[in-house]
């Protein structure tokens, strides 16, 4: 496979790569650019951030668990390209300097390369900025404060130029593919080109985001062959909002999907913001989230509750399926060879919608528990109840005992503790070491009883970290 990006401002022409070979790897390894770290190799650290620009946004990326096909046609930027070509230092990296914002310096990069992308991008909150980042040495109290102290600095010209560089030179070219057998990788530009690959290649792993399947490679050590990457697949990125139907495309990322459900559904758009971090959310897609197939996945829960349809393709074959359908049992989906996920769907309501995730950590980590309450109450009666829940089984699944039970009672609080008894009917949790299956259970009724209190107007959120 032939591809073609920006690095470091100069275009870089690589003939028939490795498909699953990683940035990191290449950056460190062929390139000796070792600014970029490695750390945990599995999306979790940051130590090696960088910033990819495309179409306008600045994205900060974990090079550890991008394969490089996924750069074609973008504009890379690593900790050696932060700083100008005179050398001179970015505003983040003179704040740093100038506030202490380093001890060991191993995450400092990365740390750095975040700053690059939220400076470049305007952002402020920088708790959620660099939450994708950890430091064991220096603390975030300095760190922090040299992001702030860089916000009111412009952005250097060879930030800027770099957008201006890339959009004329990189050529946004038709599919690259290499079919050839023993190894084969594409790279469709559309929808209608996927799916004919997918029809010809059925055993081909589909590679969306790769924040699963990056993980495949760099812990599990698999071999991929063939392979279809869909970031090129840029008809299958679309959000669509309309006055009966919310709409996104399989490709449509975590942030873009958050931000369009801020002022719809927020309480679904702050679950988003502790998807995992900014970095894992650039890259991770709603589509793959879904096809995925995992019981805690963030996802799922919610659209199951807003009574999501999914939309599956095969070559020119269209069908969809109500979402919780699609999860028959763990590990197996109502997913053909050959079928992919296109877009995923559902209804305009008023926002009723509460989703509570708990984990070990706020920030990047996977759910123990994800509860989505969407409870509907005419004149003080329950008259419509979709509850879902992911970590209580081995699929996303509805609370259809508690549901049931809720449907045409008084909204009150004897009416959610009479319910929350038959929780134990729909969930036989399992322990793990996320939580014990009596943790679920437990949480899981709590969390019905926080809806109810929190529709009653009491604060039940007490959170508040600041640096
Ligand atoms: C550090 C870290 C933190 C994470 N935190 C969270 C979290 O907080 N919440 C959460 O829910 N998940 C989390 N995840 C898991 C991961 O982000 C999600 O599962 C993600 O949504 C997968 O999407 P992707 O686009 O990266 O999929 P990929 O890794 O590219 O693919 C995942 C699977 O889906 C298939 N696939 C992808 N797209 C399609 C499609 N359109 N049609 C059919 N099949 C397809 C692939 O073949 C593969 O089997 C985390 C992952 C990491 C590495
Ligand atoms: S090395 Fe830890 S996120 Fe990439
Ligand atoms: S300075 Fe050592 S890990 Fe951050």
């Amino acid at each position: 496979m032939n591809i073609t990006f920006l690095l470091n401002g100069e275009t870089v022409e690589l003939a028939d790569v490795d498909p699953t070979a990683t940035l990191l790897d290449w950056l460190r390894e062929d390139r000796g650019l070792t600014g970029t770290k490695e750390g945990c190799n599995e999306g979790d650290c940051g130590a090696c951030t960088v910033m990819v620009t495309e179409d306008g946004t600045h994205k900060a990326l974990n090079a550890c668990i991008l394969f490089l096909p996924q750069l074609h046609g973008k504009a890379i930027r690593t900790v050696e390209g932060a700083s100008g070509p005179n050398g001179e230092a970015h505003p983040v990296q003179q704040a740093m300097v100038d506030l202490h914002g380093s001890q060991c310096g191993f995450c400092t990069p990365g740390f750095v390369m975040s700053m690059v992308a939220s400076h470049a991008n305007g952002a402020t909150d920088h708790d959620t900025q660099l939450a994708g980042n950890l430091c064991r040495c220096t603390g975030y109290a300095p760190i922090i404060r040299a992001a702030k102290a860089a916000e009111t600095h412009p952005i250097p010209k060879w930030i800027n130029a770099d957008q201006s560089f890339f959009c004329s030179q990189i050529p946004r070219g038709e599919a690259e593919s290499r079919g050839a057998e023993p190894s084969s990788a594409h790279l469709p530009a559309s929808a209608d080109a996927l799916a004919a690959l997918y029809a010809q290649f059925p055993d081909a792993t589909l590679i969306a985001g790769a924040t699963d399947v990056g993980l495949w490679v760099t812990k599990q050590l698999r071999e991929l062959d063939p392979v279809i990457f869909l970031n090129r697949c840029e008809d299958l990125k679309d959000i669509t909002i309309t006055d009966d139907e919310i709409r996104f495309g399989a490709m449509v990322d975590m942030n873009r999907m958050g931000d369009a459900l801020g002022d719809i559904h927020p309480s679904y758009a702050e679950m988003i913001r502790r998807y995992a971090s900014v970095q894992v959310r650039h890259a991770a897609t709603v589509g793959g989230n879904i096809a995925n197939g995992s019981p805690i996945g963030d996802n799922p829960p919610a659209l199951i509750a807003l009574n999501a349809t999914l939309h599956l393709r095969k070559g020119d074959t269209r069908r969809t399926i109500p979402l919780e359908e699609f999860f028959i049992d763990y590990g197996k989906q109502d997913r053909a060879p050959g079928e992919f996920v296109e877009a995923v769907s559902f209804p305009r309501q008023p926002n009723r919608l509460k989703c509570y995730k708990l984990s070990k950590r706020f920030d990047q980590d996977i759910s123990a528990v994800c509860g989505c309450f969407n409870i509907t109450i005419t004149d003080g009666t329950v008259t419509q109840a979709r509850i879902a829940f992911g970590g209580m089984a081995g699929i996303p699944k509805r609370a259809s005992h508690v549901e049931a039970a809720l449907l045409g009672q008084p909204w009150t609080l004897d009416t959610i503790q009479a319910a929350t008894q038959d929780f134990d009917r729909d969930f036989t949790p399992m322990t793990d070491m996320r939580a014990s299956a009596q943790y679920r259970l437990e949480t899981a009724k709590a969390m019905l009883e926080r809806y109810f209190r929190e529709d009653q107007g009491e604060v039940t959120n007490v959170l508040e970290v600041s640096a």
